[in-house]
């Protein structure tokens, strides 16, 4: 089977399936059709985990989500074992709970913004520290070890140097495993603690399972939302028609906030699903569209462009937080949908309801001027400069 790269044009659909060279230099398959990406999200017949991960084809040199991960034999029972253990922290009681604490959090960080003179980067006042902070009140960290925290993070998000990316892996473990210590000694109403007392079939975590969870909290919470704010910022800022729309009616908030979560720019490199699309490697020998999908393969799934195909989404180029339904695939489907989706939804929620009562933001650059963080797995920008009348 002979198969087109993809990425000679990232708007165009494409065929079903093609065949691509990753960051790291594999070959991989890339399946970007809303359907196509919604059925493989569902099927147990692709995973994370590899019968012979030294062998794999890998996305990038990232720890996380940079090629295979956990047993091949019990990936299913562990992905289980994991949800049910850390569902709980994004129960609905824990979210309303956390409310407060968010619409505090968003006042104290666009005070101290708006305390500033303009230009300011929203990028560092506001869209690094919001999840940072939020994910530190859940879990319980410190947010005196934010910097410690950011560096680490950054490492293990980090595309092109596999060194750096498992030394972050390393810091952040460490880091995690003497909180957990601590916690364990003497348990609070966090998601450690949570994760450390609550016992599954009669068995708890054991301190390094918890340190291990907890980091990996600590990543997929952080960066990720990160870019949400982002590029929600950029979109909002780009269309005032919309903005506009959303200032004079608090009752778009949640609309806006899927549309956000949709929405992507070619112009900031937002489709290039080699670095973005979501890693599967297939589990057995599967027929899809014509090919064979051989066991071992890896299958990148481009949840950006699915969130763009004209087929579910009628004028899907367009942003448009009226939109409705809005059924994206951002947060995954199916057996490893996002667990923290509810708190991601809040975060935002609270942010971009909050700046409706602010003076309304301007970008202080041309758009062209943004620059994307091209070596980070999740994106977003370097910096987002922006300005308001005084
Ligand atoms: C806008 C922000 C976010 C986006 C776009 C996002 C996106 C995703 C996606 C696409 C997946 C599916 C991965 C897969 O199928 O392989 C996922 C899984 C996950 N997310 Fe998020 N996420 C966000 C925020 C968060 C937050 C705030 C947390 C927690 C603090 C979180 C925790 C998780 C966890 C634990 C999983 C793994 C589920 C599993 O492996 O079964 N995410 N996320």
């Amino acid at each position: 089977m002979t198969a087109t790269d993809a990425f000679t044009d990232p708007d165009a659909l494409g065929p079903r399936i093609a065949r691509v060279t990753t960051l790291a230099g594999d070959s991989a398959w890339l399946i970007t059709r809303y359907d196509d990406v919604k059925a493989v999200l569902a099927d147990l017949r692709f995973g994370r985990s590899h019968r012979d991960p030294e062998q794999a084809a890998r996305v990038s040199s990232s720890m996380i989500l940079g090629g295979p991960s956990g047993e091949f034999d019990s990936e299913d029972a562990e992905r289980v074992r994991m949800r049910r253990l850390v569902g709980p922290a994004f129960s609905a009681r824990r979210m309303a709970a956390l409310q407060p604490r968010i619409a505090g959090i968003v006042d104290d960080l666009l005070d101290a913004m708006f305390t500033g003179t303009p230009p300011v980067d929203l990028h560092e006042a506001v869209s690094f520290p919001l999840p940072a902070l939020v994910i530190c009140e859940l879990l319980g960290v410190p947010y005196a070890d934010r910097d410690d925290f950011r560096r680490w993070s950054d490492d293990v998000g980090n595309l092109l140097d596999l060194q750096r990316s498992m030394s972050g892996l390393d810091n952040l473990w460490r880091y995690m495993r003497g909180l957990v210590e601590a916690k364990a000694a003497q348990p609070e109403d966090d998601v450690l603690s949570l994760l450390l007392t609550t016992p599954h079939e009669g068995v708890t975590m054991t301190p390094d399972e918890a340190a291990m969870l907890g980091a990996g909290l600590l990543f997929a919470g952080h960066e990720t939302t990160v870019t949400a704010i982002d590029g929600g910022m950029v979109q909002l800022l780009t269309h005032p028609e919309q903005r506009a729309a959303l200032r004079a009616d608090p009752a778009l908030i949640d609309g806006a906030v899927e549309e956000i979560l949709r929405s992507s720019r070619k112009d900031l490199g937002e489709l290039d699903e080699r670095r973005q699309g979501l890693l599967r490697y297939a589990r057995e020998d599967v027929e899809f569209a014509g090919v064979t999908i051989a066991e071992g393969d890896l299958v990148l799934l481009g949840l950006r462009t699915a969130n763009r195909d004209g087929a579910r989404f009628q004028q899907a180029e367009q942003f448009d937080v009226t939109r409705a339904p809005n059924p994206h695939l951002s947060f995954g489907f199916g057996p490893r949908f996002c667990l923290g989706a509810p708190l991601a939804r809040l975060e935002l929620r609270e942010l971009f309801g909050a700046l409706r009562r602010r003076p309304d933001l301007q970008l202080a650059v041309p758009v062209a001027e943004l620059r994307p963080r091209r070596d980070l797995l999740t994106g977003g920008l370097e910096a987002l400069p922006v300005t308001w009348m005084m």
